[in-house]
């Protein structure tokens, strides 16, 4: 409905092919390299079918981070049926009821390919741990970048090295971004990485800030420091999770208006006359 990129992970809960054919707007999939190479090969076919415009791949998540509040709550996707987890069903009857009415829970996109793409529960850190291609290195990249033959962004890249390595393989952009601080503990925030990044490689590769991002205002600085664009994810998640679709069309509605009125306020009437001099550094 607001015309953005939108974009689903390998392990989405919506197969490609039906994301294709019921969402016109520009469509990113966003792929983890699998042991299994046969899965990666079909991931990317069926995002080739199903038309997406671009592919991202998540350089910065060979394993998980180290989830303590996960582990602590015993949290898995399904959920499991443990004392602590009926406590919460029981005080929580409305989501409890609304999650037992719907569709089965799975990961459409993996479950021809492994035990974890069924409604098997799981952590996030174990499917990781133990799904994920721990020596996934540049070479790879580059081979996955002309597997898909169509726009690729690497996601997850936070260095100028990096960055510029990321043009030498012919990428056509890439995400500032440390997994929204769930990855590497003690990474530095991808705004902050930004304008050295932009000046490195600005003029060759398009820069998202992924991150962070929850006001229009947000938007308007990481395009004043020379991204071409920004991406997030709790932005909308928490949205969904407090409001369904309506809580994310009104998170989107509110987004474009904020950055409509900071522009106003700013005395800007085109995006491309941000730039440095709206900030000050400290
Ligand atoms: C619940 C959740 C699930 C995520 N799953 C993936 C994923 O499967 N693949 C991926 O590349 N990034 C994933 N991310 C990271 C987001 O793509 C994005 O980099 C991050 O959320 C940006 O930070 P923000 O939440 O502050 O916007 C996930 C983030 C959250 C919060």
């Amino acid at each position: 409905k607001f015309g953005t990129f939108f974009g689903i992970s390998s392990l989405a809960t919506v197969s490609l092919a039906e994301i294709g054919e019921s969402i016109s707007s520009p469509k990113l999939f966003q792929l983890y390299v699998h042991k299994d190479k046969g899965l990666n090969a079909a991931l990317i076919q069926a995002a080739k079918d199903a038309k997406f415009d671009a592919l991202a791949l998540t350089v910065d998540t060979i394993v998980s981070g180290k989830r303590e509040r996960c582990l602590h709550t015993g949290f898995t996707s399904p959920p499991r049926l443990t004392p602590s987890s009926a406590i919460s069903f029981a005080t929580h009857p409305g989501w409890t009821l609304n999650y037992l009415g719907r569709e089965r829970f799975s990961l459409p996109n993996l479950e021809s390919h492994v035990a974890a793409g069924t409604d098997a529960a799981i952590s996030v850190a174990d499917y990781f741990n133990t799904m994920l291609d721990q020596t996934m290195d540049w070479a790879m990249a580059e081979q996955i970048r002309s597997q898909w033959g169509g726009p690729f962004c690497l996601k997850g890249v936070m260095s100028v090295e990096d960055a510029r390595r990321a043009v030498d393989i012919g990428a056509t952009a890439i995400m500032v971004s440390n997994h929204g601080g769930r990855q590497l503990d003690g990474s530095r925030a991808p705004f902050d990485q930004l304008a050295e990044i932009v000046d490195a490689v600005g003029d060759r590769i398009e820069v998202i800030c992924d991150g962070g991002i929850t006001r229009g205002t947000h938007v308007l600085k990481a395009l004043s420091v020379g991204a071409k664009a920004c991406s997030g994810g709790r932005l909308y998640l928490y949205a969904l999770a407090a409001g369904g679709q309506r809580g994310v069309e009104r998170t989107l509605a509110n987004l474009s208006a904020e950055i409509e009125r900071g522009m106003k306020l700013m005395g800007v009437t085109r995006l491309d006359q941000l730039g440095r001099g709206n900030l000050r550094w400290r």
